[in-house]
C-alpha cells in the first residue's frame, strides 16, 4: 500500500513538472494573432464566468436607463471601448481579431451577464486578456453608465441610437475623421470628477 501511494505521488509530481516545463520553457505559443485554441476557451470562459460570479458584489445598478444616462454611457463606450468591442457602424471592431482571447463583439452579441457582473469586469478588467481595469480611469458613476448602455445596447431608444450613429462617425470605410475608432486616452474621464461609490 505504501509503495502504491509513493508511486501515485511520484506520478503526480512528474505530471506537474511536465506541465510546468511545457509552460515555462516556451512551448506555449504567446502570439495573439492566431486561432483561439478550443481547449483553452473551453477552460477559460467558464473559469472567468465562475470567478466573476463568485466575486462580484450583489449590488443593484444605481443608474436608471434614462436617455441622458444612456447617451453618457454611449459616449464613454465610444471613446474607450469601441476599438475592441465594436460600434454601431463597425460591429466587427478594429481589434476584433487582434486579441487573444478575442474581445466579444457586443453589437452582434450583447453582453447577457447580470449588470453587477459586467460592472465588476469593467472595474477590475480581466487578467491575461486585453480587457483593461477601468476603475483606474473612470469613476463609479461612469462605469455604471457604460454598464447600463451595454445592457440596453440591443434595445436603445431611437434618440440614443441616433446619437450613437453620429458619435461613431460615418459608416466603416467612409472618409469622416471619426470613422476610425481610436483609443481616446484624454476623453477617458469625460470631464467627470472621480466619485467613490464603494
Ligand atoms: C484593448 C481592448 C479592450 C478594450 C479597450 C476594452 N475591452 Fe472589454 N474586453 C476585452 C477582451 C479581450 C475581453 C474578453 C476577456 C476574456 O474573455 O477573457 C473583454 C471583455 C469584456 C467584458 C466581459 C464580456 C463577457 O461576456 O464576458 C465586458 C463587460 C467588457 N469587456 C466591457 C468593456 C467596456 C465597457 C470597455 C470600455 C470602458 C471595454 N470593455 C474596453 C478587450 C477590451
Amino acid at each position: 500500500m505504501r509503495k502504491y501511494l509513493l508511486g501515485f505521488a511520484a506520478g503526480i509530481v512528474v505530471v506537474l513538472l511536465v506541465g510546468f516545463s511545457y509552460v515555462r520553457f516556451g512551448f506555449v505559443n504567446s502570439c495573439a494573432d492566431m486561432p483561439v485554441n478550443s481547449m483553452e476557451s473551453m477552460m477559460a470562459m467558464p473559469a472567468l464566468d465562475a470567478s466573476v460570479a463568485r466575486r462580484a458584489p450583489e449590488v443593484p445598478n444605481p443608474v436608471s436607463p434614462t436617455d441622458d444616462n444612456l447617451v453618457a454611457g454611449m459616449k464613454i463606450y465610444q471613446a474607450n471601448c469601441a476599438t475592441c468591442h465594436g460600434d454601431v457602424h463597425r460591429p466587427e471592431a478594429m481589434l476584433a481579431d487582434a486579441l487573444y482571447p478575442r474581445a466579444p463583439q457586443f453589437v452582434d452579441d450583447a453582453p447577457d451577464m447580470p449588470e453587477n457582473q459586467n460592472f465588476y469586469i469593467i472595474q477590475h478588467g480581466v487578467r491575461l486578456s486585453g480587457m483593461p481595469a477601468w476603475g483606474q480611469t473612470l469613476n463609479a458613476q461612469q462605469m455604471w453608465q457604460v454598464t447600463t448602455f451595454l445592457s440596453h445596447m440591443d434595445k436603445l431608444p431611437p434618440q440614443v441610437s441616433d446619437a450613437w450613429k453620429t458619435a461613431a462617425g460615418g459608416p466603416a470605410g467612409s472618409s469622416s475623421p471619426a470613422a476610425t475608432p481610436t483609443m481616446d486616452m484624454h476623453g477617458m474621464n469625460m470631464g467627470g470628477k472621480k466619485m467613490n461609490m464603494q
